[in-house]
């Protein structure tokens, strides 16, 4: 699976099926998570398997009773340790870095998950205390994030998301780009080129010029496309 078809295929998974994950790939997933970005690669964050039914069912409990959670057979959570991130960044580095962070490791482990064949969703609604107290999280570190893992016992239909024009802008918040989904939808170097000219004349007339510019691109194209 490319990385293209895994970000538009990966689901949330709350439904799995009775059967272990294999060890190997909970590390692949662990690792995948821990070659995220992080500022100044400080590498704040901390990693907790949990497979332990008895944990699976706190940590559900935990979650504001979630009670799917525990059929997962694997929970990972994402702790970062924050006096790392004050330490080398003060309260941007406790406050914000830190969940972006997690944040980052989170999907690369969803991709993972999904690469590898198995369901996944991320949990962030739970008691922070109570999730630290069930796994052992010390004082100065904070559970972020739970991954729960497992070969997926249902498939969900693709929720609503928003269509580019509406939260993609150009240049300035608001601007937007109406012909986005054909820019995307026949990628052509001549459309391309076409976009980047008028993307240039913004100052002159933003979108108008861009739909004037993605209009003659898009004739172009179909004169290309009638020589084949
Ligand atoms: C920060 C964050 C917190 C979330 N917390 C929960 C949660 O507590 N319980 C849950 O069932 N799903 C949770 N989700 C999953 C979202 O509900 C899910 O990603 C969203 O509905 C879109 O579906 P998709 O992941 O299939 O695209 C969370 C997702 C994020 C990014």
């Amino acid at each position: 699976m490319d990385v293209m078809e895994c970000i538009h295929t990966r689901r949330s998974i709350r439904k799995y099926q009775d059967i272990p994950v294999e060890f190997e790939k909970i590390g692949r997933i662990v690792e995948a998570g821990m070659q995220a970005p992080t500022a100044g690669n400080i590498q704040d964050l901390r990693f907790i398997i949990i497979q332990e039914k008895s944990k699976r069912v706190q940590i559900a409990e935990a979650a504001l009773q979630q009670y799917w959670i525990e059929t997962a057979p694997v929970h990972l959570v994402i702790c970062v340790d924050i006096k790392k991130g004050k330490q080398f960044y003060g309260i941007r580095g406790e406050r914000l870095y830190s969940i972006q962070h997690s944040g980052a490791a989170a999907m690369n482990m969803l991709l993972t998950a999904h690469h590898f064949g198995l369901g996944a969703c991320w949990v962030g609604a739970f008691d922070e205390e109570a999730i630290k107290s069930i796994c052992g999280v010390p004082e100065y570190a904070r559970a972020e994030a739970i991954i729960t893992i497992g070969y997926a016992d249902e498939i969900p239909p693709r929720p609503p998301k928003f269509i580019i024009e509406t939260h993609a802008y150009i240049e300035r918040y608001g601007n937007r780009i109406k012909t986005f989904p054909l820019v995307i939808a026949e990628p052509s170097p001549v459309i391309e080129k076409h976009v980047r000219e008028t993307i240039a004349a913004i100052d002159e007339s933003t979108n108008t010029i861009i739909a004037k510019g993605v209009k003659k691109g898009k004739e172009f194209w179909k004169k290309l496309k009638n020589k084949e």
